[in-house]
């Protein structure tokens, strides 16, 4: 029988020392902001820490500038902290060539991870991906094997960002294997300020993803997260107990749809099983995140104005 390991957590936040890997970044930014007004001694590393990237960020926080693939690079940044954020990466398809998102976001992670064993930090928390089933951004015309669809959904991947999601959780179990490591990896969904500009520039990506790639956006079970939510739950993640390296789905618990979810399960998955969902719930388990970290997100799209949730019908008119 395999040894049971778990995963954390961090003691108190304040007065913790905590290295966030991609502190320049939309997640990372969010993070280090958090843990610096929790008392935390935050050191940022990316390879951007640009100083027009700087408004709002904590003065008292340390910025080094470096690339994760930098094996002596990340071993001195990590060296003296009790847990590492991993949040450096290129966070979509679009950021680069198949090789650079693999080697930013595979090599990059194994050797954040490998870094943070030597050094026996407490807890790294990494960032997944809703991605890292590969369905959503698979070349095939493919859906989930069911909904709600939770961690365990089967793989199907045929995309580099998919695919590196996919080994940063395999590096995940196998460092928490060897070295008894404390990993929890977050599969974050479309995550954005949803309030920048009152809610327009979020209500207006949504309705142009779901006209660019409705199939898209049923495999991600038309799901989102602020990103001070999406802050929230890294937190949380870092301050929790879990099971050892498992990947956690986080969301928003309702759609940024209009519609009810049966209805765009109806229309966009038809044939798929599928457990009732009631109204706006998203069609994704979020029993992990409740349980594991007790994260629960807050900000959402209707709060800030129902007219900016997505209508199904306005589409396809
Ligand atoms: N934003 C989303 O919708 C979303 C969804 C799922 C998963 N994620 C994941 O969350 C993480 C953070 O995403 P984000 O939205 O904040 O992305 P972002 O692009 O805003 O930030 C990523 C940061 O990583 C830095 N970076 C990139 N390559 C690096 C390298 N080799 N060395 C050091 N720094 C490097 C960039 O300079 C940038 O500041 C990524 O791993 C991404 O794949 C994001």
């Amino acid at each position: 029988m395999k040894q049971q390991l778990s995963a954390g957590p961090l003691g108190p936040v304040a007065g913790s020392r905590v290295l966030v890997t991609g502190g320049d970044g939309l997640i990372g930014a969010q993070v280090v902001r958090l843990l610096s007004e929790l008392g935390a001694d935050v050191t940022s590393f990316d390879q951007n820490a640009q100083e027009a990237t700087s408004a709002g960020y904590p003065p008292d926080c340390s910025r080094l500038t470096g690339s994760v693939t930098d094996r002596d690079a990340v071993q001195k940044a990590v060296a003296g902290h009790d847990a590492v954020v991993h949040l450096a990466g290129l966070a979509g398809l679009d950021r680069g060539s198949p090789e650079d998102i693999y080697a930013a976001n595979a090599l990059g992670t194994f050797v954040v991870m490998e870094a943070a064993a030597r050094a026996g930090v407490v807890k790294l928390v990494y960032a997944s991906s809703i991605n890292a089933s590969g369905l959503p951004l698979n070349s095939h015309p493919v859906l989930p094997t069911r909904y709600p669809f939770d961690e365990d959904q089967p793989i199907d991947i045929t995309d580099a960002y998919s695919l590196s999601k996919h080994a940063n959780e395999a590096a995940a179990r196998a460092l928490s294997r060897r070295n008894g490591l404390a990993l929890t990896g977050l599969r974050y969904p479309l995550v954005r300020d949803i309030t920048a500009a009152g809610g327009t520039a979020f209500a207006r990506h949504i309705r142009r993803a779901l006209y660019d790639d409705p199939r898209r956006q049923a495999c991600e079970g038309w799901t989102y997260l602020d990103v001070r939510d999406a802050a929230a739950a890294t937190l949380a993640a870092l301050t929790h107990d879990t099971p050892a390296a498992p990947a956690v789905l986080v969301a928003a618990p309702r759609t940024y749809l209009r519609q009810q979810t049966e209805d765009a399960l109806r229309r966009f998955a038809p044939t798929v099983p599928r457990e009732f969902v009631p109204d706006r719930v998203v069609p994704v388990r979020l029993d992990r995140a409740e349980s594991l970290l007790e994260f629960h997100a807050t900000v959402f799209l209707e709060d800030l104005d129902p007219d900016l949730l997505a209508d199904l019908d306005e589409l396809t008119a």
